[in-house]
């Protein structure tokens, strides 16, 4: 198969697996350094290089995974959350073998625009999810409690413009990952112009 045709197929492939779905396996160090090695190599713009990534393993690595969102969800204001959410989020994260927790770390005295930086992270959480896919490892982007105001602090991520924005839940899965859907054809989202 030619390179160009192997990268697009692993991008069609590339599916959002719910952690219920996961076996009870662990994903290799081999192939969790090849998906963390890949988000290094995401573009961004004035080589600020802004991902900062958050391994959770194991079954205690994944206990404080957990603690952790515990307790921001209990230090946000209630008009910020839904509270049926927080079990959800708990209840997914046994199922995982990794998380990533990924966030945006700002560059002191940085003039881009945040939203660039935001981009940056956002590719590099595509990277890793093909790299995933590539070695039949499923992904679930969750946005959890990223948005809650001590979020980003309680990862690491003390800046006042640093930002959570999302937790990968990676694992095994028994059956080939599922063919997705999109509501229409790229063509109906493009405009040629020539
Ligand atoms: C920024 C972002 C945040 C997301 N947050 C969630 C989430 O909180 N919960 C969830 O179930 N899926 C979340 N997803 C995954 C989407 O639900 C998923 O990508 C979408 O259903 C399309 O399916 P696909 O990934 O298989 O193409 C998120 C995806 C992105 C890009």
């Amino acid at each position: 198969m030619k390179k160009a045709e192997a990268v697009l197929q692993t991008i069609r492939e590339r599916r959002t697996i719910k952690p219920k779905e996961f076996l009870q396996e662990t994903i290799s160090d081999e192939v969790m350094a090849e998906i963390l090695e890949s988000a290094n190599w995401a573009p961004n713009h004035g080589k600020t290089e802004p991902w900062r990534l958050t391994v959770f393993t194991g079954e205690s690595g994944i206990k404080k995974y957990t603690d952790i969102i515990e307790k921001v969800f209990a230090e946000t204001p209630d008009h910020l959350k839904k509270p049926e959410k927080l079990a959800k989020w708990t209840g997914n994260a046994p199922f995982a073998s990794h998380i990533i927790a990924f966030g945006v770390k700002r560059t002191e005295n940085c003039a881009l625009p945040k939203v660039e930086e935001v981009c940056a992270v956002s590719c590099a959480a595509q990277n890793m999810m093909l790299v995933a896919t590539a070695h039949g490892v499923a992904s679930y982007w969750s946005s959890g409690i990223a948005h809650m105001p001590t979020s980003a602090a309680a990862f690491g991520l003390d800046g006042e413009e640093d930002q959570m924005l999302g937790f990968l839940h990676l694992g095994l899965v028994h059956k080939g990952l599922e063919v997705g859907t999109r509501k229409s054809d790229v063509e109906t989202k493009v405009t040629w112009v020539k």
